[in-house]
């Protein structure tokens, strides 16, 4: 006897990731013979270094192919706990391999990390425009996802008054994003110790996600929570080899948190996912200290980013007062839509232009865009004229 599939009370509310979804409909308008520019991704269009390729082939070789500790082989734990301590620049005791949990991608970090702090009856402030699954990790922990509108004068960023603003007796602590998807703004030091400071005045969580921190134009790399907060006892950061080192697909993300949280996301992460695949570990350590072959694969990366940004920001200055938020880091631009509605622009430019944006409603914000300039610079080029067109037509 066949039954309907009714979704458990687990997933009933989960929505598709938006971002897939656009790059989907991308896909089968290509498939239909269309030619399609596909700024809706947020993946790296450049091959992964070769040195990696060359490391992960040689770990293979040699025998990577078991399970390894749950949160990591060591010698990666050790490298990122290092890489923290020198942030903290001797605030505290150093920062020891067993803070660290290595995972399957910074996502699964992210998971673990909502999932071992919050949980129903809790509320979790979200700033948006916010990357689109923050809001269905929180609702998985079953805890509540609060939204605080960033202010469109200062990058769509939050303030220590903004987040006061939105916080209710139940909140347990807040997500971060910098520098943001879907934004591209960095937070400066100065805001980002505001933040902490106001976190651990009132004893809430941080969950920094720290991704892009590479890949910024205005400072070698983006400021760190680890940088600037007094302490790191609320702290929980995370970051990956995603997006710096071109490595998607090898899924390693890590936390770096206190002691205790890091033990839960472990005994989280045994009953789920155990170790994250183990020669994409041995990957990982590559790019993180092989640093002379990697700085270079970065900065050759950011360099073509930072012209692409640059060339596309040029094309769409032709339209007077466009909204565009300052694009320091990421590789992502984000700006309102004509008429204050990103999903029929989104929608008009897909159609008739050829061009795949996604529409800031996956973001929480439904009256902007977010266009990557993850593609080739003609491409990227070419969209931006497409946009130029679509806003007058
Ligand atoms: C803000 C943000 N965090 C995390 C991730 C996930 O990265 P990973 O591939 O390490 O899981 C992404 C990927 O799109 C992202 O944009």
């Amino acid at each position: 006897m066949s039954r309907p599939f009714v979704p458990s009370p687990n997933v009933a509310s989960i929505k598709e990731s938006a971002t897939i979804a656009v790059s989907q409909r991308a896909k089968a308008l290509r498939a239909a013979g269309r030619a399609i520019i596909d700024l809706g991704a947020g993946e790296p269009d450049f091959d992964t270094p070769a040195f990696i390729l060359e490391a992960t082939k040689a770990a293979l070789d040699a025998g990577a192919t078991r399970y390894t500790a749950v949160d990591g082989i060591l010698p990666l734990r050790e490298e990122i706990a290092a890489a923290a301590t020198r942030r903290r620049a001797g605030r505290e005791a150093a920062i020891a391999a067993a803070d660290v949990v290595v995972s399957t991608g910074s996502k699964q970090s992210l998971q673990n990390a909502t999932f071992a702090l919050f949980g129903p009856g809790d509320d979790v402030l979200l700033p948006v425009p916010s990357w689109v699954s923050y809001f269905e990790m929180v609702g998985l922990a079953r805890a509540r996802a609060v939204e605080v509108p960033g202010d469109a004068s200062r990058g769509l960023k939050v303030t220590p008054a903004l987040l006061e603003q939105y916080a209710t007796p139940r909140t347990r602590g807040l997500m971060l994003n910098s520098p943001s998807n879907p934004t591209g703004a960095v937070y400066p030091a100065d805001e980002l110790r505001a933040i902490t400071d106001l976190a651990a005045a009132r004893g809430w969580w941080v969950i920094s996600d720290e991704i892009y921190g590479r890949i910024t134009y205005t400072v070698p790399e983006a400021p760190s929570v680890l940088d600037v907060a007094a302490s790191r006892d609320n702290l929980v950061v995370i970051n990956g080899v995603a997006k710096a080192y071109a490595m998607t697909g090898f899924r390693i993300g890590w936390s770096i948190a206190p002691r205790a949280v890091s033990q839960a996301m472990t005994a989280l992460q045994s009953h789920t996912t155990s170790n994250a695949a183990t020669a994409s570990q041995h990957a990982a350590l590559a790019a993180l200290t092989r640093t002379g072959e990697a700085d270079a694969a970065v900065r050759a990366m950011v360099s073509e980013f930072r012209a692409r940004r640059d060339s596309a920001r040029g094309i769409l200055s032709a339209i007077p007062g466009l909204e565009l938020v300052e694009p320091d880091g990421a590789f992502y631009l984000f700006f309102k839509a004509p008429g204050g509605d990103g999903t029929a622009f989104a929608t008009r430019l897909l159609e008739h232009e050829g061009v795949a944006v996604v529409p800031g409603a996956a973001f929480g914000t439904p009256e902007w865009v977010r266009a990557s300039y993850a593609a080739a610079r003609p491409d990227v080029d070419s969209a931006m004229r497409a946009i130029v067109r679509a806003w007058t037509a």
